[in-house]
């Protein structure tokens, strides 16, 4: 019976799963990432493609063929032309959305599957067996995963604002204790219960993926993000279980896991735990040691700019959140490229969560083609500052915020950064005093080795670039 369907199925699945997994790989760096992502799409794509021809149920074949090609390219189309035209600064929306789609697929085929389970196996042992926990922990993972990734679209995009409604915790426990009640009471049927109760169990963790995510800050989103894209792969990977396609559970069990290990590297590069991102209410409350002190800043002219950078011999370039938003990246590059010329060696510094998302500098200097030998991890760039005539801090706050190392009641504090203190000189470009995203005051504009560069990061460097060029 299809023996020969079911080999060439399997021996796809293997491949797909190794496609998978040297993809994933290859993400590691950013000059095989490019490469990695085709390979892992190829081998998707070759699942597909062998489950629609070789798959066989009772001896028929796939139906529908037409209207699953139409889905396919449908979704093909809609997919390349959003990842082409999202501008860098929306991308973990893009993410988080995508996400969602996921989640809403591996509850929509517990949704179908449900009814479907064979009779005989429930004639032997009721509800209790592997197929129905399977089926109930994708649409319950699934659906909270969907839910909770439309809220971090919302609030991500500025749609939704964050809720302070304090019960939303309490609601939240309330309602997991309701949704495990809920999968143990359908366990212990003996026969096959009505789908009215597997629609509640959706509607249930729909709105628990709601709550879940709603009292969670806004600037949190990104850990949320990952968090939940590692749900995705669980519930993805219950559906591998379910119709025991390998290739189905290696990319579920991948994506799950890569999802958790990102979740926790962000955490630890914040200094946080996961509870205290969950929990929400990071930020703004440290008093600081020095509050109500009289703070001075110092200002430095484009023109002490220009000749600052243009007779140092060695330059690091610091980048945040803010030539992000500037969309500074080429005039960045551009500067670097001219103090090159004229001799300075010039490097960048970054920081393992500078910016909204993991490496998210990284990509973006990519974009304006710097080359990755110029990015310099922070523990590198960190053991060079002592020896560095100039670094300019663009858009960046928190990452170099020295209360991280020197004020134990800082929210902020034990979270490592780039010591940009131990320069010799240090130029921060931004638009004012105002904080980050930790919202906390910033000692390190007011140290006597710093001067403030104010203005838009991307007007600032071209500006500072013409004035090197009228040297
Ligand atoms: P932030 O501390 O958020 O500071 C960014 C600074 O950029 C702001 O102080 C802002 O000051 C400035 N800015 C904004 N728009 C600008 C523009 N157009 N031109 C010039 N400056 C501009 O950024 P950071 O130093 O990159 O730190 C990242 C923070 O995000 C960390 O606290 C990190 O824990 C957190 N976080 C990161 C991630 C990941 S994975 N990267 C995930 C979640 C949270 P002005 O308004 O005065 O210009």
């Amino acid at each position: 019976m299809g023996t020969i369907n079911d080999s060439i199925l399997q021996i796809s699945y293997i491949i797909a799963s190794i496609c998978y997994i040297v993809g994933l790989k290859k993400l590691s760096h950013p000059l095989t990432a490019k490469n990695g992502n085709y390979i892992a799409a190829l081998g998707m794509g070759l699942a597909i493609l062998t489950t629609i021809l070789f798959h066989r149920t009772d001896g028929h074949a796939i139906g529908n063929i037409p209207l699953i090609l139409l889905a396919l390219a449908i979704g093909s189309f809609l997919g390349t032309l959003a990842a082409k035209k999202v501008k860098m600064t929306a991308m973990p929306q893009m993410v988080s959305l995508f996400n969602g789609m996921g989640g809403a697929c591996a509850a929509l085929i517990s949704i179908m599957e449900f009814p479907r389970i064979n009779p005989d196996i429930i004639a032997e042992s009721g509800m209790m067996n592997g197929l129905t926990l399977s089926i109930l922990l994708g649409l319950v993972i699934g659906s909270v995963s969907f839910a909770g990734s439309m809220i971090a679209f919302g609030k991500l995009d500025g749609r939704i604002n964050d809720s302070k409604i304090s019960y939303l915790k309490i609601i939240n426990i309330i309602g997991i204790a309701a949704i495990i009640a809920m999968i143990v009471f359908i366990m212990f049927q003996e026969e096959m219960p009505s789908m009215t109760i597997v629609y509640i169990l959706t509607v249930l963790s729909l709105l628990y993926g709601i709550s879940f995510v709603m009292p969670i800050g806004g600037a949190d989103m990104p850990v949320v993000i990952s968090l939940l894209n590692s749900f995705t792969g669980v519930a993805a990977a219950c559906g591998g279980f379910l119709y025991n396609n390998q290739a189905m559970l290696t990319g579920g069990i991948l994506v799950g896991s890569a999802g958790t290990i990102l979740t926790i590297l962000m955490c630890k590069a914040m200094n946080r735990s996961l509870m205290n991102v969950i929990i929400g209410g990071f930020g703004g409350s440290a008093a600081g040691s020095d509050e109500g002190v009289e703070k001075h800043i110092k200002e430095i002219t484009l023109s002490d700019a220009a000749v600052l950078l243009t007779y140092s011999q060695k330059v690091y370039i610091i980048p945040g959140y803010g030539l992000a938003v500037a969309q500074a990246q080429h005039a960045c590059h551009d500067l670097e490229i001219l103090l090159e010329d004229k001799g300075v060696d010039v490097k960048y510094a970054i920081h393992p969560v500078a910016g909204r998302m993991p490496g998210h500098m990284n990509v973006l200097l990519a974009e304006a083609d710097v080359p990755y030998t110029k990015l310099k991890e922070m523990e590198e760039a960190n053991a060079e500052m002592a020896n560095t005539d100039v670094v300019i801090v663009i858009g960046a706050n928190d990452v170099v915020n020295p209360a991280a190392e020197e004020d134990p009641s800082s929210p902020i504090y034990g979270m490592p950064i780039i010591k940009a203190l131990d320069a010799k000189n240090i130029i921060v470009i931004k638009r004012s005093m105002a904080k980050g995203y930790a919202a906390i005051d910033n000692n390190l504009f007011y140290h006597p080795k710093n001067r403030m560069l104010f203005g838009d990061a991307k007007n600032v460097l071209q500006k500072l670039i013409a004035e090197i060029k009228a040297m």
